[in-house]
């Protein structure tokens, strides 16, 4: 029933813009895109993150545990999802508008049907500049040893992994539905000899439920050439029952393997990365800490997200979308859908990681579930 409340959201600002065309937001005329858009934090838009599908086959403790996502949990109807071709449309609306990174999520991305016939699509996009854009996407590899040569051979340049512990029983308890480590690893696998690259890892750290996984995971893909992440448990959703005594802070998890792989910070490279990385001294690889409750990085944050029925979310706390699917059906045009973006996000003053805390989501209004805008 969930799902259902959340489809129902109200835009995050009222937009009433006469010919959105014809206006310049900030200076900035949105006809002819040179230059990215800038948000009220002066912070420009540059990473656009497609949710696909809001269904997944797993059932993470951290995001969609099983005893709020059960069977009969209403997930979006086909009809609601937007199409390849709606979802092509406004991605090149937005690579006109300065975005040089896309990002495929879910929920499972790859439950999507023909997922590569979309990145076919995405793949051909040219930024302003001629360049090509940073295409890639985030899945729980579950499907991946299948799907990875035709990803590759779609134009997927680099891939994301999610895998929260190497020990089987950890795992299994972890995704909520008992699915092997294995099967993860092999798609790994898959997605190395396919030319994948780079692969990361993601493993989100819950205490008391992976944390002693962390130094097994880092020993695992050492000398791989695949980078893991490590993740703090963040309270994303309304679902998740989340605290702050089951996050383990990125600093516990440099101290938990640096004694015995030493580890040598790496300056961070985009005042947008969501990790700070650093190399192993020997020169076995990397790993990267994603702090986002005890280091929040907003001042940063470029990052736009659209979910699977056509909502624009300004952050991944926010409890309400800008709905640009019923305009695009009903007839947009792509001069007025760039008014529309350049209105939302030149009001755009979120920043809820720093502010946790100061109540920033008003009471009442429950913030988005993560596996409908995808991480
Ligand atoms: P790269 O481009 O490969 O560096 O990926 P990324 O780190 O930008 O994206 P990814 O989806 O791999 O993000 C990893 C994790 O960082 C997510 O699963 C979230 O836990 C967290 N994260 C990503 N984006 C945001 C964000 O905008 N805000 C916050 N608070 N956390 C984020
Ligand atoms: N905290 C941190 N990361 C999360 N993800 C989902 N839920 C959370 C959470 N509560 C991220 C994980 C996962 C990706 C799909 O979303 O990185 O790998
Ligand atoms: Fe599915 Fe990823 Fe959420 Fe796990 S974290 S339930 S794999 S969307
Ligand atoms: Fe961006 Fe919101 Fe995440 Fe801050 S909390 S980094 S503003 S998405």
């Amino acid at each position: 029933m969930k799902a259902l409340a959340l489809g129902r959201v109200i835009p995050l600002v009222e937009v009433s813009v006469a010919d959105p065309a014809k206006q310049s937001f900030h200076g900035y005329d949105v006809t002819t895109a040179e230059s990215p858009l800038r948000d009220a934090r002066s912070r420009p838009l540059r990473d656009l993150r497609i949710s696909v599908t809001d269904r997944c086959n797993f059932r993470c403790i951290y995001c969609m545990p099983k005893e709020v996502f059960g069977k009969d949990y209403a997930f979006l109807p086909r009809h609601e999802l937007l199409s390849f071709e709606e979802i092509e449309r406004v991605a090149r609306v937005f690579v006109g508008l300065g975005v040089e990174k896309i990002r495929l999520s879910g929920g499972e991305p790859l439950l999507r049907k023909d997922l590569e016939h979309l990145v076919a699509r995405l793949a051909t996009l040219r930024t302003p500049q001629g360049a090509d854009v940073d295409l890639t996407l985030t899945t729980n590899g579950s499907l991946l040893s299948r799907k990875a040569r035709a990803l590759r051979d779609a134009g997927m340049k680099r891939i994301t992994i999610s895998l929260d512990a190497i020990d089987e029983a950890v795992f299994q308890r972890m995704n909520g539905v008992g699915f092997p480590a294995a099967v993860v690893l092999e798609g790994i696998d898959a997605a190395l000899r396919v030319g994948l690259a780079p692969v990361k890892v993601n493993m989100v750290v819950k205490r008391g439920v992976n944390d002693t996984q962390i130094l097994p995971m880092a020993a695992h893909f050492r000398g791989t050439g695949v980078e893991v992440r490590f993740i703090e448990f963040m309270d994303v959703g309304a679902s998740n029952g989340w605290n702050m005594e089951s996050v383990v802070p990125s600093s516990e998890v440099l101290d938990i393997i640096n004694p015995s792989f030493p580890l040598i910070a790496i300056r961070r490279k985009n005042p947008s990365d969501t990790s700070v990385r650093y190399r192993y001294a020997d020169g076995d690889g990397s790993i990267g800490v994603i702090s986002s409750v005890t280091q929040p990085f907003c001042g940063g944050c470029t990052r736009l997200r659209l979910s699977s029925d056509g909502r624009l979310y300004t952050c991944l706390f926010a409890s309400r979308g800008l709905d640009i699917r019923n305009p695009i059906r009903s007839g947009l045009s792509d001069e007025s859908l760039r008014g529309l973006v350049a209105d939302l996000w030149t009001k755009r003053a979120d920043r809820y990681s720093e502010g946790r805390g100061e109540n920033s989501v008003a009471h009442g209004q429950s913030k988005v579930e993560m596996s409908f805008i995808g991480g």
